[in-house]
């Protein structure tokens, strides 16, 4: 594959994520299996991880967050997806896609519309890393190529998404790169295309007011994701979704990963910590 065409910037932050997949599902005790991650780093040309051996502790203990939160994330997302599927649901909108792979490893039926929703950059190259491993989802999947900020309701509705049916919306990871207004809008006009008994699932870093814009510790590790980062506006994301007329519940990854026997975990923030947040639309 030409090099020129892995995603950089905001699109680039899907790569890391899928690291932590692979690296995940290499794990004798692993949480979950997603083998296109790894197909997706040979892909991008098996870029270098930063050597812990030369991090300070503070980085380290920052990776290892990230890689927990990444892990939860996936866990909580996948159990939220196969229930709303056994449950009935068969219209997927994830937001934000990047390289998630649910389409092809959940096993959902052909009954399933899954529509995923990204830049052009970042579905130029999982599109042509996912045709050169020859791989086919079980769904039927449909990629939208859009800028989340701007009007992108036209360009899923040109996808075939049916507003009457109810759906399960997904946003992973995404909202950290939206200004406050801009998610608003997201909200909103999910909200707006939203039938009743629809779904909502969203992961939500917690992003202090003074954190966006600092500049970065010298042993940050995450320094070029941060940076992109948007601050996070004066109202809670959870009652911004609530306010929106959805009913909300909110869970947190260290609860969830020593539910499931991850060790390692129990030092890690769970109230002030990163948020995985599920809704249902009523009415
Ligand atoms: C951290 S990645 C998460 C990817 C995926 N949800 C996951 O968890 O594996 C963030 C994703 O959001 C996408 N994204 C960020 N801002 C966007 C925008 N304005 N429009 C469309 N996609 C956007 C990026 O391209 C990237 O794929």
């Amino acid at each position: 594959m030409d090099a020129t065409s892995v995603p950089e910037g905001v699109g680039g932050t899907a790569l890391a994520v899928a690291r932590a997949r692979a690296a995940e599902t290499a794990r004798p005790d692993r949480l979950f299996a997603d083998p296109l991650a790894a197909v997706f780093l040979e892909a991008a040309g098996n870029p270098e991880p930063r050597a812990r051996a030369a991090m300070e502790p503070e980085a380290v203990r920052a990776v290892v967050e990230m890689y927990h939160w990444i892990v939860a994330r996936t866990v909580f997302l996948d159990s939220v997806a196969t229930t709303a599927v056994q449950d009935g649901i068969e219209q997927v909108v994830v937001l934000g896609a990047g390289l998630d792979t649910r389409g092809f490893r959940l096993g959902w039926p052909s009954t399933v519309v899954l529509f995923e929703v990204d830049r052009s950059d970042v579905f130029a190259f999982k599109e042509s890393a996912l045709r050169a491993a020859g791989t086919e989802p079980t769904c039927r999947r449909r990629t939208v190529a859009v800028d989340l900020r701007e009007d992108w309701i036209p360009a899923l509705a040109a996808a075939g998404f049916a507003p009457d049916s109810p759906t399960l919306w997904i946003a992973e990871g995404l909202l950290t790169y939206l200004e406050a207004d801009e998610v608003d809008r997201l909200l909103s006009a999910v909200t707006a295309a939203s039938a009743p008994g629809s779904r909502l699932a969203v992961t939500a870093l917690r992003i202090a007011q003074d954190e966006v814009g600092a500049p970065a510790a010298a042993t940050d590790p995450f320094e070029d994701i941060r940076g992109l980062w948007k601050p996070p506006g004066p109202i809670d994301i959870v009652d911004r979704i609530a306010a929106q007329g959805w009913t909300v519940e909110v869970s947190y990854p260290r609860d969830l990963l020593v539910e499931a026997g991850r060790v390692g975990v129990q030092e890690e923030p769970t109230a002030a910590g990163p948020r995985l947040i599920q809704a249902v639309r009523v009415g």
